[in-house]
């Protein structure tokens, strides 16, 4: 049984009631995270609870949620879910207006809302023995705030539907310019001649804890060089490696896009060594 965290209380997952008139479900009017827990330890807590509060900050959430508060709600969470694996799934809606109106609501307090699920091991950096993903590209037709991490997920949804309906993992998204941006959901890199690059943060992509984490971690404990500049597609047709990142997945070795082999259609060994790294410092954050 799934134990939630709901306004205050937790409760098992399936008696967890909200009015229908919260925004959260009539406008997607919220911000969510996840994150990651191996053995009741939490990956990069910190700047995940950060990035959320900035979220709110930009759609002008009150609150008064603390970071001891929402450690208080994850250590309750991994305690009353079995530790293991996690995500730790947090979410803040504005809350349950009495009608249906588009403008922010004065004196309505947050839907807080939290719960745990099942994630699978994080990957070992073996590239003999690593998952190699399989993506789909199309043309990013999210909005243009895709740097805020909002509820409303209804283009990332159909992103991630056109791969997945074909067989993908995932689906790679560019710009009307031909640019990379990310994937539907997590963010994306290529490899050439030994050199990583990465879209550079801006309104059309997610900032990423695991891409936070894992530059500063390349940054400091190696020598590998890591570019953030604009991509194009071209580039990623003719990379040595093309990966995707996010929290559940840390660093994954992408070998096919539109079914067309990366390099030699192997996971590469790039990928081996910032996996290895980030498996090493991640819980440094
Ligand atoms: C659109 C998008 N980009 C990137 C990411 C990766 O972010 P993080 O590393 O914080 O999980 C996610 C994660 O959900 C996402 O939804």
């Amino acid at each position: 049984m799934t134990i939630a965290y709901l306004n205050g209380e937790f409760l098992p997952l399936e008696e967890a009631r909200i009015s229908p008139m919260d925004r959260g479900f009539l406008f997607g009017d919220g911000i969510y995270e996840v994150i990651p827990s191996y053995d009741g330890k939490l990956v990069g807590f910190g700047p995940h609870i950060d990035r959320m509060h900035q979220g709110m900050g930009f759609i002008d959430i009150k609150h008064e949620l603390t970071h001891e508060k929402w450690r208080e709600i994850c250590e309750g969470l991994m305690a009353k879910n079995g530790s293991g694996n996690l995500g730790i799934y947090l979410h803040v809606s504005r809350g349950a207006d009495v009608k249906r109106f588009h403008a922010y609501p004065e004196d309505v307090e947050p839907t807080v809302f939290g719960f745990a699920f099942e994630i699978a091991p994080p990957p070992v950096a073996d590239r003999n023995k690593a998952t190699g993903y399989k993506v789909a590209t199309t043309e990013d037709l999210r909005w243009q705030r895709c740097h805020i991490k909002s509820t409303a997920l209804l283009g990332n949804v159909m992103h991630f539907q056109h791969g997945f309906s074909s067989g993908q993992n995932e689906t790679l998204l560019y710009n009307a310019r031909g640019e990379l941006t990310e994937a539907s959901a997590c963010n994306a890199y290529v490899v050439k001649d030994g050199v990583i690059a990465t879209p550079p943060l801006d309104n059309q992509i997610l900032p990423g804890i695991t891409r936070l984490m894992l530059l500063d971690i390349l940054r400091k404990h190696s020598d590998i060089k890591v570019e953030e500049r604009v991509v194009t597609m071209d580039e990623v047709a003719n990379a040595d490696e093309v990966w995707i990142s996010s929290s559940s997945k840390e660093v994954a070795a992408v070998v096919e896009v539109d079914d067309r082999a990366v390099g030699d259609g192997k996971v590469g060994p790039v990928w081996e060594a910032a996996q290895a790294l980030y498996s090493a410092h991640k819980f440094d954050y």
